[in-house]
């Protein structure tokens, strides 16, 4: 891949300009403009502007080869894994944390929302610890999960209060997530978002914010049920928290891809999972190391991994450009994957 300096515009509408930064292994915890000998900002000054919305790529030469194996394997073996909170969502919305799947819901109980409320006060903060053993941080995750599903179902959820609380929420996606998706669809890619949020909360919400479906987008999520009037009476199979996605992503991607309109040309569930499974070359995109998880049931061949990582910058740097192969700071738009996925299947001549 083509190293691109700090200056260098990218396939992005004209006010998008993002730049590739590498560590310059020579001082620990500093970052440099590639190629940018002649840049006349100061290291500090790069370094906030770096850090302000730009892209660390630890190994440059690794992911030069694997784009390279990608595209020489061409569309047909690709898929796209995404998580949604955070990660085709904003972290930041008006300069103010924007809403999850989950905080976005107003139940129509104010005792409730509270509490929940409270729950996330609570454990949000353990969530992006970087100090907390995993196996410690799983069990606290699953608390908070099981004790908020509990909520919602006690504090009796509606489908219509999902409807106005997406109406009245302020979750917005990264620029460029519908041109991301849009050139997946037109090469036959499937997406498969993949969330420990809300499935029937981020259906209502692509509905209501992009204003169009894609026929290659599915989502993996905790799925509700409903009775007849309309109250969330319990959760469909096994609540998925941030950082036990591994133990979905076989038996769930499969019948997904079959029910997205991709045309599989297979009818039962096993083949159409042998359809997901043929596509070993992925695109995963997440937030939090635990959505590197996501792509294990895959047995993938080559797979770009993309971390966003909005909060905690200074102290999870570090395991971020180790764990994932470009990661973007500070809430970055979603043009860099664009720029990557073009460049990867793009028809014309590079
Ligand atoms: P994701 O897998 O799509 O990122 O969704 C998980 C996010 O949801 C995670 O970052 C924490 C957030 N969350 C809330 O905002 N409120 C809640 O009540 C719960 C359980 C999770
Ligand atoms: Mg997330």
């Amino acid at each position: 891949m083509r190293v691109i300096n700090c200056c260098t515009r990218l396939h992005a509408p004209s006010s998008i300009r993002l730049s590739f930064v590498r560590r310059n292994h020579s001082q620990t915890h500093s970052y440099r403009c590639v190629g940018h000998g002649n840049c006349s900002l100061s290291t500090n000054q790069m370094e906030q502007r770096n850090l302000s919305a730009n892209t660390v790529i630890d190994h440059p030469r690794a992911l030069t080869d694997k784009i390279t194996l990608i595209r020489d394997a061409g569309p047909s073996k690709f898929q796209v894994i995404a998580d949604f909170d955070a990660t085709l969502t904003r972290y930041r919305v008006n300069g103010l944390r924007g809403q999850t799947s989950h905080n976005l819901l107003q139940q129509g109980n104010a005792e409730y929302d509270a509490k929940r409320q409270a729950l996330y006060d609570h454990y949000h903060p353990l969530e992006i610890s970087p100090v907390i053993p995993i196996d410690e941080k799983t069990k606290l995750m699953e608390e908070w999960w099981s004790k908020t599903h509990d909520l919602l179902i006690e504090g009796g959820l509606t489908y219509d209060a999902i409807k106005k609380s997406v109406e009245n929420s302020s979750i917005a996606f990264r620029e460029g997530v519908v041109e991301l998706f849009e050139f997946l669809e037109k090469k036959e890619i499937p997406v498969l978002i993949f969330s420990a949020g809300l499935a029937d909360v981020i259906e209502e919400v692509l509905r209501q914010n992009l204003h169009r479906t894609f026929k290659n987008v599915k989502i993996v999520s905790n799925r509700m049920v409903f009775d007849d009037n309309g109250r969330l009476v319990s959760f469909k199979g096994k609540l998925i928290h941030v950082l036990n996605k591994n133990e979905h992503a076989l038996d769930m991607a499969g019948p997904l891809h079959d029910q997205l309109g991709v045309d599989t040309g297979e009818e039962d569930e096993d083949e159409a999972n042998a359809y997901v499974k043929q596509r070993t070359n992925v695109l995963l995109m997440g937030d939090h190391l635990g959505d590197l998880r996501m792509s294990d049931g895959l047995s993938y061949e080559t797979r770009i991994s993309v971390g966003f990582l909005n909060d905690n910058i200074e102290k999870s740097l570090e395991s971020y450009r180790q764990a994932f192969d470009l990661v973007y700071l500070n809430d970055a738009p979603m043009w860099g994957a664009v720029e990557l996925v073009s460049r990867l299947f793009s028809t014309e001549e590079t």
